[in-house]
């Protein structure tokens, strides 16, 4: 009962209430913790359930001022920051990104320590705080980190300041390296894990597609149930049980074009794939293929529950009913 009562007095603000993992936390937050406690805001406009469904108001986490505001006038408590610029949009505008990426987490971090009221932050981490000197198969929690690109540097940098903040503030935050996420609601945008989205959505529509990596190619995956939950999970262990206050590593499966082609083909038979390898061939080949994700796996016997076939079967579905509902 009591766990309840201060559960509700909770007030949730998410950055990035309209991108690939926002616009599913929202709704997943929202049931948790009552729609009118959880505020989504972002830059661009939202899906219609999360505008319909619960506060939602346009702001930019870079407006330091307004931002802050905002936390104090809603009395926030906790603040999930999901916006950032993705691996492959960044390697087109390094710097911008590198500001974009980096001075965003700041902002939180600063207003989460200088806001009495809030007492947890969430932020995404990524397989991208890996590179080309990690071992790629069963990639550790603790190993090497000499990430060669600008939005893997922005991560690995962010981690070492959730962490500043942690122990130099006790501030609460909490972070997971995801890798690449399939989901069906929001189509992510600029990644180099983009493909495992983009070939539904065109298996689907056309029947074929040309993927930016190579056949053989693998990476760690996960659908996005699994990633919510172990996201809200990891949101609900008491502070004294955390391992970590950098991003833990979680993944589903370890799968390649070829692999997820050959599924999809159980349900589209003439389904063709080409592959026409660009510039994000070269960051995958400094990713993980799999990471060892013992430790989150350790909270709450968090596991993930959705196989390729499983996935697969959902996407079709969804992905198709969503095309048909757009026709009329
Ligand atoms: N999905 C991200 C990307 O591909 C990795 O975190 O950039």
């Amino acid at each position: 009962m009591l766990i309840k009562k201060l559960k509700c007095m909770e007030r949730i603000l998410i950055i990035g209430a309209a991108g690939q993992i926002g616009s599913e936390l929202t709704l997943a937050l929202r049931t948790q913790f009552g729609n009118g406690n959880v505020y989504a805001t972002d830059i661009k406009d939202p899906p219609p359930e999360i505008r319909e469904g619960g506060p939602f108001q346009l702001l930019d986490v870079m407006d330091d001022k307004h931002l802050i505001h905002f936390v104090i006038r809603h009395r926030i408590t906790q603040i999930y920051h999901l916006a950032a610029v993705l691996s492959g949009n960044a390697e087109k505008l390094p710097l911008q990104a590198w500001y974009i990426n980096m001075n965003s987490i700041l902002n939180i971090l600063e207003i989460a320590r200088l806001v009495e009221d809030v007492k947890k932050v969430f932020w995404p981490s990524s397989i991208a705080v890996f590179g080309p000197t990690t071992p790629r198969k069963n990639t550790p929690q603790l190993t090497t980190m000499e990430p060669s690109t600008v939005y893997g540097i922005s991560k690995l940098a962010g981690e070492r300041w959730c962490e500043y903040y942690y122990k130099k503030y006790d501030l609460d935050v909490r972070s997971i390296r995801y890798p690449g996420l399939i989901s069906y609601k929001t189509e992510p945008g600029g990644g180099t894990t983009d493909w495992a989205v983009e070939i539904f959505y065109e298996a689907i529509k056309n029947k074929s597609y040309t993927c930016f990596l190579k056949e053989d190619t693998k990476q760690p995956l996960l659908f996005m149930d699994d990633a919510i939950k172990a996201t809200t999970r990891l949101m609900e262990i008491e502070k004294a049980r955390l391992m970590l206050h950098t991003g833990y590593n979680i993944m589903g499966e370890s799968l390649s074009p070829g692999d997820v082609a050959s599924e999809i083909r159980k349900h589209i038979p003439d389904f063709k794939i080409r592959y026409n390898p660009d510039f994000r061939q070269e960051i995958a080949m400094t990713w993980p293929e799999s990471v060892d994700d013992h430790m989150a796996r350790l909270h709450d016997d968090w596991k993930p529950v959705y196989s390729l076939e499983r996935i697969t079967k959902i996407m079709i579905r969804e992905i198709g009913l969503k095309i048909e509902k757009a026709k009329h």
